[in-house]
């Protein structure tokens, strides 16, 4: 088994790589001025190969995905394991206007054809139960970020409110909550554009408490600004955030620390100063039962 690691995803591949006592070899990959990509993989490779890098800001790096696992496939390999903790074009999950491209769907026949295996954290499963619905292949696995979460909550509160900002977010608040013994809501969001949210608090006396809103992702970081701009509103004292995969587009951060949180934390996911939970563990553990 070898680690091929893309650059930009340099540091997580090499702790999992670790974690695992598996070699690891880098891909390379050459911008041509036209930003084309060209992407090259040692020549040497075992049967088994594990592809390691997240898909954030996804389009360019599908198609160095696409291009490495073809040319894995013609230097030998026979199982390619695809590693994405953060799972693009997940939230396209039907067709919302006539005409529209289902992405989800799209994407995960096209990975069925690429890759064995797909090991991903926390995808957005919205009207799908199970990541093999969408990713028909020999290994789909979606894995939940929850234990570092958890770990990281009852190192920081001894008692927080954990509130989700939307009630797809009820699947991981719940859960969190009941096992470390914290209170938890589950607020409504209505989204009205890419930058738009309206939010619903739940009915909680928010005076003077701690709050964690806890949530998958933070895009935009709408979401979570609005939700904190409200908790403020109703006296909540001490607010922060803790999400699975970092994305913060353009404003994101800034936007987020106007609204008056005090910290905000995620996993290594994406690259992202506000990492402070990391998952190779949990990724190493996947790849061990599969292999
Ligand atoms: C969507 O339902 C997700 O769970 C997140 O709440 C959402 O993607 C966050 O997006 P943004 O940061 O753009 O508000």
């Amino acid at each position: 088994m070898l680690i091929l690691a893309f650059p930009d995803y340099l540091p997580q591949a090499k702790r999992l790589a670790a974690r695992l006592e598996v070699k690891l070899k880098e891909i390379s990959i050459h911008h041509f001025p036209d930003q084309e990509s060209l992407v090259r993989l040692p020549t040497d490779i075992p049967e088994h190969v594990l592809f390691v890098r997240s898909l954030n800001q996804p389009n360019e790096k599908l198609v160095e995905l696409l291009f490495a696992a073809k040319t894995a496939r013609r230097l030998g390999a026979k199982r390619i394991t695809l590693i994405a903790p953060y799972l693009c074009y997940m939230r396209q999950d039907i067709e919302n206007h006539p005409g529209e491209a289902i992405s989800q769907q799209i994407i995960g026949k096209w990975f069925a054809d690429l890759f064995d295996d797909l090991i991903t954290v926390d995808p957005h499963l919205h009207r799908i139960s199970s990541l093999d619905e969408a990713f028909p292949m020999k290994n789909a696995i979606a894995l939940s970020a929850r234990p570092v979460i958890t770990a990281l909550l009852q190192k920081k509160f001894d008692h927080a409110i954990l509130i989700g900002p939307d009630s797809e977010s009820k699947q991981w608040v719940a859960s969190l909550a009941e096992k470390i013994g914290f209170d938890y809501g589950i607020a409504s969001k209505i989204r009205q554009g890419d930058k738009q949210v309206k939010i619903s608090l739940p009915k909680t006396d928010f005076q003077n408490q701690t709050i964690v809103i806890v949530d998958d992702m933070a895009s935009t970081g709408r979401t979570i600004s609005e939700t904190t701009k409200l908790l403020r509103s109703q006296g909540a004292t001490d607010i922060f955030a803790v999400v699975t995969h970092p994305l913060f587009f353009n404003d994101a951060e800034q936007l987020l620390r106007q609204s008056g949180i005090k910290a905000i934390w995620s996993t290594d996911s994406i690259t992202h100063p506000t990492t402070i939970m990391y998952l190779d563990e949990l990724l190493a553990e996947a790849i061990k039962k599969i292999c």
